[in-house]
């Protein structure tokens, strides 16, 4: 049946309001062309991220109602614990407000100046983390992943001779191997079992820490699932242990396959990194048995973790983010192939080839978006992760100028998505009128948050 099918019904609604052209041109004169500085009500469907923005599930909202508030020893931990031991099998659970603490964590224990730190792409905090404390961050993502229009089942794996390079060349100052899954950066895209198994087997060979960035962990089981062979009749959560089990610990953010709308972990196998570690959680985030959460966070987590893992669940969203990107696609919009498993990625150098890679076409692109149908997408190009040269005051480009299209989990109906595809077409058809901005400020780190634009006026 071509029909999606969500596996849900709704019990709570929350309106959505819409906005005429007029008033949307306003937001955005106001907000400096930033979409990130956009009030949320302005926005009709809201596809900046998919962290934190998913819907609970009854089972969820009834679990936080068990919520054990005790500073320690909390119930509320002993069943979160036990969730994450059962999927993800690693001895020691270490609970942070969301990934990003948990990446702190790990970089503040165990990088040092002189270290590497090799990943298949680094998602930008882990990234900043590792180089806080004196490290490089490296990324390896293979050779398939930078051809964006090529089809391949797994371009997320991990350049596995570049590793191999990396790891003799360095030996001794690699506190760890990191592979993110599925690989945010680089599209969503997943990375094979046996890519990991090879990666795990590089570095048990060596005596490296192997871990992994789990956060979409549920969908790229359900990648191999669908597309490793060996792997069609297993249950998701039997293809989660068997990914887990070829590492020696995970950063974790939950407001991703976690279902909840904030949390993370950190995972270790090892007792005494495990000590060091609990030490810097306490200084900030707080006691080990709630770290930066309350006891309902940690509820709603147990639950959501086995939901993410609900096979029905990871059919509708892999079907209703495929059939976004297919129908894009066909209607000529360049996009990453294949379509990702939390996200499609417009391609927007490739869309729009009239707007020099100075005027920010991914930044274009996400504005007229924004004003021909109030829909927020978030620009992965050279407005975040370019930069300007110190001294010259030049623009050092991104290598490539992307618009994500992140899809909150169990938040948007069919209905939805076809609004979306609906306003995109519509959009292209007219994309010659689609004019570049200029930077008028910016700070000095992590510029897209809060920097302002003008718009390059189109000469006649
Ligand atoms: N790792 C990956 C691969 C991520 O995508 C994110 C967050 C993090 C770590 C950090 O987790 O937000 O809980 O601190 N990604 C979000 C996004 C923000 O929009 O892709 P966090």
């Amino acid at each position: 049946m071509p029909t999606i099918f969500e596996p849900f019904r709704i019990k709570t609604v929350e309106p959505i309001q819409r906005t005429t052209r007029a008033e949307r041109e306003r937001f955005l004169a106001e907000a400096g062309y930033n979409l990130f500085k956009l009030p949320a009500a302005a926005i009709l469907i809201d596809l900046l991220t998919d962290s934190g923005t998913g819907a609970m599930s009854a089972e969820q909202w009834a679990a936080m109602m068990r919520g054990d508030e005790s500073y320690a020893g909390s119930d509320s931990f002993s069943r979160f614990e036990r969730a994450v031991q059962d999927i993800y099998g690693f001895e020691h659970v270490i609970p942070t407000h969301q990934g990003r603490a948990a990446e702190r964590i790990l970089a503040a224990t165990l990088c040092r100046p002189g270290h590497v730190v090799p990943n298949n792409t680094h998602f930008d905090t882990t990234r900043a983390n590792i180089e806080a404390a004196g490290a490089v961050a490296l990324d390896l993502p293979c050779r398939e992943s930078h051809d964006l229009s090529a089809v391949h089942p797994f371009k997320g794996n991990i350049d596995l001779e570049a590793l191999e390079r990396v790891l003799d060349d360095n030996s001794g100052a690699i506190p760890f191997v990191m592979v993110t899954i599925t690989n945010n950066g680089g599209g969503g895209q997943p990375v094979s079992m046996a890519n990991l198994e090879a990666t795990s087997r590089l570095c048990r060979d060596r005596g490296v820490p192997f871990y992994l960035d789990a956060c979409r962990f549920a969908e790229n089981a359900y990648f191999i699932q669908r597309r490793e062979s060996g792997y069609a009749g297993k249950p998701l959560i039997e293809i989660a242990r068997e990914m887990f089990a070829l590492a020696d610990g995970c950063t974790m953010s939950a407001k991703k396959d976690g279902m909840a709308n904030i949390g993370g972990f950190l995972c270790t196998n090892d007792d005494e990194v495990s000590a060091q570690e609990e030490e810097l959680l306490i200084l900030t985030e707080g006691f080990p048995t709630y770290g930066g959460l309350a006891g309902r966070d940690l509820e709603a987590i147990a639950v959501g973790l086995y939901e993410a893992l609900d096979p029905e669940y990871q059919r509708y969203r892999h079907a209703s983010i495929k059939y976004l990107g297919d129908r894009l696609a066909e209607a000529g919009v360049a996009i990453v192939q294949p379509p990702g498993g939390h996200a499609i990625y417009i391609d927007a150098a490739a869309s729009l080839p009239h707007i020099p890679r100075s005027e920010f076409p991914g930044q274009a692109l996400a504005v007229a978006l924004y004003l021909a149908g109030g829909v927020r997408s978030v620009e992965i190009g050279s407005v975040m992760l370019g930069r300007r040269d110190p001294e010259t005051g030049e623009e050092i480009p991104a290598e490539n100028e992307l618009v994500r299209l992140a899809i909150p989990r169990r938040v948007y109906t069919q209905s939805h998505i076809d609004y979306v595809i609906e306003t995109i077409v519509e959009l292209f058809a007219a994309r010659g009128s689609i004019h570049g901005f200029r930077l008028v400020d910016q700070p000095a780190g992590l510029r897209h948050f809060s920097a302002a634009f003008e718009p390059v006026s189109v000469e006649a």
